[in-house]
């Protein structure tokens, strides 16, 4: 939980902080009409904003506009910075009238999908016979008079003079938007080369002029493949911190373990005897064992060279299943001789008042609870 509040802490503040550092021009702006974003390489009156002959303005009606050098003014419709296109249209006037004298000369567009069409203007009584011989001509209505009517058709399926009255007006070469239409009305889809920043936005970077006097264009603030040094250097302390801690507190709990091993090894080893490590003693008896004194006041015996036994059937230790060895001390439970190592029956009887094996209670009145410290032997002490 902290660690994610540290991680925030340290990684947003230094991610704003790199945001703000961008060395290039860039000031979107629009028209506010359709809400269209003028951004670079366009500009609305800005200089260093955008680029040389990339000049947008806006009309009365807050309409973005783009005037062409040779061609006029047109209604800046749409603007794909990814693909590098501009889609203009007439603002609802005659666009194929402006078709007829179109030229990208002086501005940096340039048409790249042309369709050539051409133009013919019918008398009334030309009309049907025209749209007999050309049956895909369109009519243009806002170029077509009371008594003539204005139609285009593409030029490869145009029949030429001899098949029909008409006169022919012309031919226009047309950067439609869609490929497939002939509808002279649908906008007008230019495109732009230079400056180039197809690959900075298709990088989610901001393209912009390099701060200074020159043309020279920046990619500022492309993400970066991987994290941000910022958030890396985040990561390292918001987690990093928490799991050094966890380390120190597991390296803590390792070597109390190791300790308690040792401790126990050691105290194996000073007994030369082998008792289970973990013995599995009911709940309920957890607390009833029997007190030092009252062990110790049970017989021990000294195992000769030739391990013999009081009895002679029992050779292997109940507790730890360890076969009796020369020079190790067994102590017996006097109420029902059975016979253990002095070292695991101890341990045994200090947490279970029972014979393991009998399940024989050596004496209620030695018990120990909780309420008890300790009670002196009632027992003989008879050591051997
Ligand atoms: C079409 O022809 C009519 C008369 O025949 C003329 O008045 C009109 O200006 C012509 N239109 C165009 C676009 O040429």
């Amino acid at each position: 939980m902290y660690a994610s509040g540290l991680f925030f802490l340290i990684f947003v503040p230094s991610f704003v902080l790199s945001q703000k550092t961008t060395a290039v021009h860039h000031c979107p702006s629009s028209c506010g009409g359709s809400g269209l974003s003028v951004q670079f390489p366009f500009r609305l009156n800005q200089s260093r904003c955008g680029y040389p002959r990339f000049d947008l303005s806006c009309n009365s009606q807050r309409q973005t506009i783009l005037t062409l050098p040779l061609s006029g003014s047109f209604v800046v419709q749409n603007i794909d910075y990814a693909a590098q296109a501009i889609y203009l249209n007439d603002g609802g006037n005659c666009l194929p009238s402006r078709l007829l004298n179109f030229k990208l000369d002086g501005s940096p567009f340039r048409a790249p999908s042309r369709k050539n069409f051409t133009l013919v203007n019918c008398s009334s009584d030309a009309v049907l016979a025209a749209r007999a011989a050309m049956p895909t001509l369109l009519e243009i209505q806002c170029m077509s008079g009371g008594d003539y009517t204005v139609m285009s058709v593409q030029s490869q399926f145009y029949g030429g003079h001899g098949s029909h009255a008409c006169d022919e007006i012309g031919t226009v070469s047309v950067p439609l938007m869609w490929q497939f239409t002939s509808d002279l009305h649908e906008d007008v889809r230019l495109a732009w080369r230079e400056p180039d920043c197809k690959s900075c936005l298709a990088r989610g970077g901001t393209c912009g002029l390099r701060n200074g006097s020159g043309l020279e264009i920046a990619c500022t603030n492309v993400p970066s493949t991987g994290l941000p040094r910022s958030a890396k250097y985040g990561i390292i302390i918001g987690l990093g911190i928490p799991a050094l801690l966890c380390l120190i507190g597991l390296g803590g709990y390792v070597c109390g373990l190791i300790s308690t091993y040792i401790r126990r090894r050691h105290r194996r080893e000073e007994t030369n005897t082998d008792f289970p490590t973990v013995i599995v003693v009911p709940r309920s008896f957890a607390m009833m064992g029997l007190d030092g004194p009252t062990i110790e006041s049970y017989p021990k015996t000294l195992l000769s060279a030739s391990r013999r036994l009081p009895k002679p059937s029992d050779n292997t230790c109940p507790i730890c299943l360890c076969e009796y060895q020369p020079e190790e001390v067994l102590r017996t439970i006097p109420e029902c001789d059975h016979y253990f190592h002095a070292d695991c029956i101890d341990e045994w009887l200090k947490m279970n008042a029972t014979c393991p094996l009998c399940r024989n209670t050596p004496d209620e009145s030695t018990l120990v609870t909780p309420s008890v410290a300790s009670r002196s032997s009632s027992l003989p002490s008879t050591s051997t």
